[in-house]
């Protein structure tokens, strides 16, 4: 009898179920369940899916640096004294979701880029030692004068920040375009 666990189930009259090895009687699967998804099917579906979701990446990455671009508006971001203690200052413009760093150069000159890395979003760290921006993600480099990469993966420049200091009240008021 089909199905009762006694037997495996056979198609009645079907030539594939005849010359069926053995072993496929010790394991008793549909036909139609056994070609539900193909080992061809799962690969397409698994590089389509990492095809989609790599393209998806690079366009939110690339859209990040570009929408604010223009932006304005002040805001306080803290005081220069703090920055000169500190070395570097974080702060977020134009919204709370858009990290970003100041800096006094060597040469005295006050600078603000956006934190998000122009190759994949990482956070670029201020590194003393090198006198650069650096993203720890996959080792690019940013000049301090610029924002302009110097090495590793990044092509773009990190979206600067204009500066105003007000006796020792430092605010952000545009990201240059
Ligand atoms: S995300 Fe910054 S170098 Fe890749």
């Amino acid at each position: 009898m089909e199905g009762d666990g006694k037997e495996p189930a056979k198609h009645k009259n079907c030539e594939a179920c005849a010359k069926a090895p053995k072993w496929r009687s010790d394991f008793p699967i549909e036909w139609e369940g056994d070609h539900y998804v193909s080992r061809r099917e799962m690969v397409k579906f698994l590089t389509l899916g990492s095809a989609v979701l790599t393209t998806a990446t690079w366009v939110t990455a690339a859209a990040g640096g570009v929408l604010h671009r223009g932006a304005k508006g002040e805001r306080y971001i803290g005081s220069a004294a703090m920055l000169e203690r500190e070395g570097s200052l974080l702060f977020r413009y134009p919204t709370d979701q858009d990290p970003c760093i100041a800096l006094k150069t060597p040469e005295g000159n006050l600078v603000a880029y956006s934190q998000v890395c122009t190759h994949l979003s990482c956070a670029v760290i201020y590194s003393k030692s090198e006198n650069q921006l650096v993203c720890p993600c996959h080792n690019g480099h940013f000049n301090l004068e610029e924002g302009a990469p110097v090495s590793g993966p990044p092509t773009r420049p990190l979206p600067r920040v204009k500066l105003e200091q007000r006796g020792d009240q430092l605010y952000a008021v545009e990201v240059e375009a």
